[in-house]
């Protein structure tokens, strides 16, 4: 991989990947269909997690999916497998070195990979100049400056802002949802319409306290802790109590609130 990928690639954060993608299914991709006949690259597809709904989704499209990762391409196979698709064909590469010719593919798909990349624009052009004239680009992300909850903590703020800052020097960076619109209209796509999509959970949505303010957000800011405190940018204590906090977010009375952007741009 060009860069160090923060999260890391245990079964704890595949684990996780798979509960953000359950949890977030409608609201990411109730309208994600791609047309029967045409062929789909799906960049930095990790464990599947989203591949699944993609190809569920878009029955008669031939999806490729690629990732770095060939132990994540591994697990990718096998949930795909046990889900019986069989319009998916997975590919280990780098997406600055795709083994792909220009005008390959109809359609391109990336998911919560950019934020991890220092060159987002130049990932962009690339995925575009895969594409057909006529295809489109779609590209998620979350941005870390999007989550507020109840009760607030400066704790809790202060260790989400460990992950932005561990993922700034690894070259990435979190906070990328909100220049969607910039970075795409920079790589050359036409048309581009962002669209926010925001999670709000409360106690009366169980589902999203359990799988998304507990096993995708928290989780992933609690999966740091490590890196963070090695780091030196927080001691074990304070990020223990910032921990704390966010899980308060989700007792009767917490709110917990996340915007994730979806971006659809055109190649003329
Ligand atoms: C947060 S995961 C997202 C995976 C999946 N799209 C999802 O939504 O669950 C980011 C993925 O990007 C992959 N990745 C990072 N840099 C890459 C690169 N240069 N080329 C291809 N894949 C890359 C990582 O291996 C990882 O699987």
């Amino acid at each position: 991989m060009s860069e160090r990928y923060v999260h890391g690639y245990d079964p704890r954060e595949n684990a996780r990947l798979q509960d953000q993608a359950g949890t977030l299914v409608d609201l990411l991709h109730s309208d994600t269909s791609y047309p029967a006949g045409s062929v789909v690259l799906e960049a930095g597809c990790g464990v599947g997690a989203q591949t699944v709904t993609l190809a569920q989704r878009s029955p008669g499209t031939r999806f490729m999916s690629v990732d770095i990762s060939p132990d994540s391409i591994a697990v990718a196979k096998r949930r795909t497998n046990a889900a019986g698709l069989t319009n998916v064909e997975f590919r280990q590469a780098d997406l600055f070195a795709l083994p792909f010719g220009p005008e390959s593919f109809d359609h391109v798909f990336a998911c919560f990979i950019l934020e991890h990349l220092s060159r987002p624009v130049e990932a962009l052009a690339i995925l575009k100049n895969l594409l057909k004239p006529g295809g489109t680009v779609t590209v998620i992300e979350g941005d870390h400056g999007s989550a507020y909850f109840h009760p607030s903590s400066d704790a809790a703020q202060r260790a989400i802002q460990c992950l932005v800052e561990l993922q700034q020097a690894a070259g990435g960076n979190a906070l990328i949802g909100r220049q969607l619109y910039p970075l795409m209209v920079a790589a050359g796509l036409d048309a581009v319409h962002v669209s926010p999509r925001m999670v709000y959970v409360d106690s009366s949505k169980p589902a999203l306290v359990d799988g998304f303010t507990k096993k995708t957000f928290t989780a992933m800011i609690e999966g740091v802790r490590k890196s963070a405190i090695k780091a030196g940018i927080i001691e074990p204590q304070a990020f223990d109590a910032g921990i704390q906090d966010l899980y308060r977010t989700a007792g009767t009375d917490g709110v917990f609130c996340y915007t994730f952007f979806k971006a659809v741009g055109l190649k003329k």
